[in-house]
């Protein structure tokens, strides 16, 4: 037999020779919830995960840092009371993720990446990305000013990367103009350029307490049904300024990492979202799988895939576990 592939995985150190992808520190990003109260609470769709006073997200930031865990993506949650129908406390100056941004950067300046989720839905009372009109439908225009100022907010108290998920139209135009008009030049935009809709974020509104309180989340984010139409989007994205494109969930859209991946050349994330990381963490606890295994087994697929970095739940557990090379 002249052809034997089995000599190139004869022995780990030969298997390492020939690995085609790798998963490092570098590419994850944590993500964290951040309330105003203090101390921590825990989520229970996601174990080992909590919503966290600034004080502690400063505390676990510094602990993930220290292992090479360099990037966080931060959410806000609000009281209930701070919650109103056009969200006007996601733009409050001392809002709980101005005030964590200000902590972070106080605490680890450059080594640490801050990015900050830019939508309207943790702040709104009936839980939409944006703005609803007496019939309860989402309004785009009108709801990017906000989007647009919200990021200020957050390029002020210092953040690296905004992250609009809302959905809107124009939403990367509105705010790389006013980030642009306010010398914010160097704040980079991170657009969640395809994003499905369906029950793939169930334990994140959980944890985040955004759930919609009527209606569902199609009239804005995408159908899973379509792949041109988030390539198509992506596209746009760009067009409009966006730095680095995000998509989500992952594994189910591993077709559309790739060929975002093919047709462009900008920096690609992928979100590996909760209930990715919760079921996984389910099947485990029930004694079905191999958690631990299984989770990297997700985001090798996805670095795989072609994403050059990953929002999950499992950065922490993956830089402690030494699922990292
Ligand atoms: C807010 C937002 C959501 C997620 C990220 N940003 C929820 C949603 O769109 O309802 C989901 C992330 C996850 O499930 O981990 N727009
Ligand atoms: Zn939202």
């Amino acid at each position: 037999m002249l052809n034997r592939s089995r000599r190139l995985r004869t022995s780990l150190a030969m298997r390492n020779l020939v690995a085609e992808t790798d998963l490092r520190a570098r590419h994850l990003i944590q993500p964290h919830f951040v309330q105003p109260q203090a101390g921590s609470t825990e989520i229970s769709s996601m174990p080992g995960i909590v919503n966290a006073s600034v004080e502690e997200t400063v505390r676990q930031a510094e602990k993930d840092l220290k292992k090479g865990l360099a990037s966080v993506l931060l959410f806000g949650v609000p009281d209930e009371a701070a919650k109103s129908p056009d969200a006007s406390s996601c733009c409050d100056h001392a809002g709980v993720i101005p005030q964590a941004v200000r902590a972070l950067k106080k605490a680890f300046g450059s080594d640490l990446i801050v990015m900050t989720d830019v939508c309207l839905c943790g702040y709104t009372s009936h839980g939409h990305c944006g703005l609803v009109d007496d019939e309860g439908v989402v309004q785009n225009d009108q709801t990017l000013p906000i989007l647009a100022e919200m990021a200020l907010r957050h390029a002020e108290a210092g953040a690296d990367v905004a992250a609009p998920s809302d959905m809107m139209d124009g939403r990367v135009a509105a705010i790389r103009t006013l980030l642009d008009e306010n010398g914010f030049t160097q704040t980079s935009i991170l657009s969640y350029a395809i994003k499905h809709a369906g029950a793939y974020y169930g334990p994140f509104r959980e944890a985040a307490h955004s759930s919609p309180k009527f209606g569902d989340r199609k009239s804005y984010q995408m159908d899973p049904r379509n792949a041109r139409e988030g390539l198509r989007d992506a596209l746009l994205d760009v067009e409009e300024g966006a730095d680095m494109l995000m998509i989500k969930p992952a594994l189910p859209n591993l077709d559309l990492i790739w060929r975002l991946r093919e047709a462009q050349l900008a920096p690609i994330c992928a979100y590996h979202v909760s209930s990715e990381f919760s079921s996984v963490k389910a099947a485990d606890r029930l004694g079905w799988v191999n958690g631990d295994q299984l989770m990297y087994e997700h985001l090798i697929a996805i670095r795989r895939a072609g994403a050059d970095m990953i929002v999950t739940y499992a950065g922490r557990e993956a830089v402690e576990k030494g699922w990292i090379s």
